[in-house]
């Protein structure tokens, strides 16, 4: 990648404007995309006016990811006949699948930029400044070449990290895996992430180690199947379980986490690596997507519900104290009542942490598009996804109890939006954190915790959260540290 010779410390003479949506491989993305073009001078802006380039990091996961972006672009037609130099960018999995027709739906759109070309967003924004008109760089499609060709047209963007790109700077994503070649049948990923593509171990443990150095604690590995990570060379394969052995001493690092797995590649010997490491985290998000065998079959997942449930037996064994989450589909192609009934008896029996339920959601492109009907009304799927969420959280609600007179330990993430509250020595914030397991913690205390690894005694409990207080010496109230603001 071109770098110009600008460092953070000059003034910036340009303003970017970003909007992200999707999974956190997208939130990755825009950081890099972020940092990259920081290196170019530009800072960022929450106002649209403001800004010299808007960018959109779009998901192309369900339709309603999409239509919100198209209704975003649209109101933006009125600002680009104002100020027709501002530079406006579709970029992600929706420049991918759509290509083109972003242009024919937003004549007023400069860029389109697939998620393996990201690396290319500076010299194109160059470009329609110079006048060069509207530009467009898409990897190839699933056909459009040989497959070493197609893999490298879906290139991972990885540069340089910058610690005030993220969230907060002790806890970063981290990519090891691009693309995915499971192709489940509802799914557009394959498509618009193109093939599945281990990055080699060595430049995963360098990038960890930058980060460690920047003041990381916790770092996520990113994979559509992440624990199906594989990288082969002349010196041998190394798998997720050997990945992790080798990134477990970086030093500076506490926690090791790693989305989203995939049932099948849930061996044992990554969970008996979970259990020897202990800075990995026993967490482990492994969708089901659905309780029903004839579901599954037709979604192509792989695995059949009696293989689901001797996974969680092997996970129960080997890591009694590990969380498990899970992702649903409801109202996928003929899904009956009776199919529903087994992926809610599913939840009961598996107690998941907490699951993500989505309404399936017709892609095309995809297998079920052209083979199965959509044929579960949205009133059925919408009653459905309202129950399961009901069961899982009473579920969660229930298993959260435990936790009621406990102390876990959070890396704390900052304050809470709760405001800030007068305590008996002074301005109180309620903050925010999380536990190995990934649950969320929140109390009452001070910015100045925030990157803390800290002890939290439990007293109250809902579905989603954990309620403590801090079991330590008092803390000066007098020092805050300025807020740590979420990029956009
Ligand atoms: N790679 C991950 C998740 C990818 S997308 C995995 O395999 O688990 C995140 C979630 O979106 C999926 O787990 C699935 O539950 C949901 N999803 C994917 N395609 C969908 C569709 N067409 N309609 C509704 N939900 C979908
Ligand atoms: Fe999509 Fe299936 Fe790949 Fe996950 S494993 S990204 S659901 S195709
Ligand atoms: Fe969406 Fe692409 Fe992620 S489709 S879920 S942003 S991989």
């Amino acid at each position: 990648m071109e770098e110009t010779n600008l460092s953070n410390n000059e003034t910036p003479t340009k303003r970017l404007y970003i909007e992200t949506v999707g999974c956190q491989m997208n939130v990755l993305d825009s950081e890099m995309v972020v940092a990259s073009l920081r290196r170019q001078g530009y800072s960022l802006t929450r106002d649209l006016e403001a800004a010299d380039t808007i960018l959109f990091n779009t998901c192309s996961v369900r339709e309603n990811a999409e239509e919100k972006v198209y209704g975003s672009l649209t109101r933006l037609k009125r600002l680009k006949e104002r100020f027709p130099e501002k530079v406006i960018g579709v970029m992600g999995c929706m420049a991918q699948k759509d290509q083109k027709i972003v242009f024919d739906r937003a004549p007023y759109v400069d860029l389109v930029v697939g998620p393996g070309q990201l690396h290319r967003i500076p010299e194109l924004i160059s470009k329609v400044e110079s006048g060069a008109g509207q530009q467009m760089a898409v990897s190839l499609s699933r056909k459009g070449g040989t497959v070493d060709e197609i893999k490298r047209s879906h290139e991972s963007f990885d540069p340089l990290r910058d610690p005030t790109m993220r969230p907060t700077p002790f806890q970063a994503y981290l990519r090891i895996q691009i693309g995915c070649d499971k192709f489940c049948t509802y799914c557009i990923v394959p498509m618009t992430r193109g093939p599945e593509q281990g990055r080699p171990p060595e430049q995963i443990v360098e990038e960890a180690k930058i980060l460690a150095d920047q003041g990381c604690k916790e770092i996520t590995l990113l994979g559509q199947t992440v624990n199906s990570y594989r990288y082969k060379d002349d010196a041998g394969t190394v798998n997720m379980s050997e990945l992790l052995r080798r990134l477990h001493p970086i030093r500076g690092l506490e926690r090791i986490k790693f989305v989203t797995n995939y049932p099948k590649d849930m061996t044992r010997e990554l969970l008996e690596t979970v259990r020897d490491l202990p800075k990995v985290c026993p967490y482990l998000h492994v969708p089901a997507q659905s309780g029903s065998d004839e579901m599954l079959k037709r979604m192509k997942r792989g695995y059949t519900i009696a293989d689901y449930m001797e996974m969680m037996q092997r996970i129960r064994e080997i890591l009694p104290q590990a969380s498990v989450s899970s992702d649903f589909i409801v109202g996928f192609c003929g899904e009956t009542d009776e199919d529903f009934a087994k992926t809610v008896d599913l939840v009961k029996e598996c107690r998941f942490k907490n699951s993500f339920i989505f309404q399936y959601s017709v892609r095309p492109g995809t297998k079920a598009a052209d083979l199965l009907p959509d044929d579960v009304p949205a009133d059925v799927k919408q009653w459905r996804n309202n129950e399961l969420l009901r069961v899982q959280n009473e579920i969660s609600a229930e298993d959260n109890c435990r936790f009621l007179g406990s102390r876990v330990q959070v890396l704390v993430e900052g304050p809470s939006k709760v405001s800030v509250k007068r305590g008996e020595t002074g301005p109180l914030r309620q903050m925010t954190g999380r536990t190995p397991c990934d649950r969320i913690v929140v109390w009452d205390g001070n910015e100045r915790q925030a990157g803390q690894l800290l002890d939290i005694l439990i007293h109250d409990v809902s579905a989603t959260t954990l309620f403590g207080s801090v079991e330590t010496r008092d803390i000066p109230s007098d020092v805050f540290l300025p807020t740590l603001t979420l990029q956009s």
